[in-house]
């Protein structure tokens, strides 16, 4: 079946997304709890679109083409939306996201910069009992991306979504920690990580040293 992607038309097999549409034609849609590597979520509504017919914009990452379809993924009523959602995700955190982050990379290619306003952020806290990983709560802005990697790339279940709202966050092992978790250190988790809120213990050191290098 065809569909048009910003008056682009393209092929596509039945069941692919409206993301992988736009993929296909080299367009850009904003995603944060996005991964190819697993099954979509639809959580943050960053990658809305509009869809000829449609009431308002869409997540591009949960809706399936149809034929015919009409796609305009630079709209500016989903692109006005998607900027507040990432500078309300941005207003929760203790500073700026870390240049070479997926977040921070979404935020410039929108055109959001320092929020225009001072909310409540996350408080600091780390769980550092893991020998190589280090899990910033403060960072966390509850993708659900490494939970999803966890069970579906890895079939680990060692990391937990919890609380709702501002509270929500990630623990591992039901917040006894990665060590007593079924966690077997692959890696996923901070390897799909938007924010770096899951990292390498040894990156956060030099970071912290002022040593990492962005980029
Ligand atoms: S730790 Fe990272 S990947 Fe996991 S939910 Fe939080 S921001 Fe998303
Ligand atoms: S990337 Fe589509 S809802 Fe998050």
């Amino acid at each position: 079946m065809q569909v048009v992607v910003d008056g682009i038309e393209v092929e596509v097999a039945p069941g692919t997304t409206v993301l992988e549409a736009a993929k296909l034609v080299d367009r850009w849609v904003p995603t944060l709890c996005f991964d190819e590597r697993m099954v979509p979520f639809g959580a943050c509504r960053v990658c809305l679109v509009a869809v000829e017919g449609a009431p308002g914009p869409l997540p591009a990452c949960t809706t399936t083409c149809r034929d015919g379809m009409r796609i305009a993924t630079t709209d500016e009523r989903s692109r006005r939306i998607a900027s507040n959602v990432v500078e309300l995700v941005l207003s929760e955190l203790p500073g700026p996201p870390a240049e070479h982050t997926e977040l921070a990379e979404v935020a410039r290619r929108l055109g959001v910069g320092a929020p225009r306003w001072t909310g409540a952020t996350h408080p600091v806290r780390h769980d550092e009992r893991h020998p190589y990983l280090v899990l910033r709560h403060e960072l966390c802005i509850s993708c659900g991306r490494c939970v999803r990697a966890c069970d579906e790339i890895q079939g680990a279940f060692a990391l937990t979504a919890t609380g709702r709202g501002f509270h929500s966050n990630v623990t591992a092992g039901l917040d006894a920690g990665f060590l007593q978790s079924t966690c077997v250190s692959c890696g996923a988790c901070a390897d799909t990580c938007p924010t770096d809120a899951i990292s390498e213990r040894l990156l956060v050191a030099l970071e912290e040293a002022g040593g990492a290098s962005d980029g």
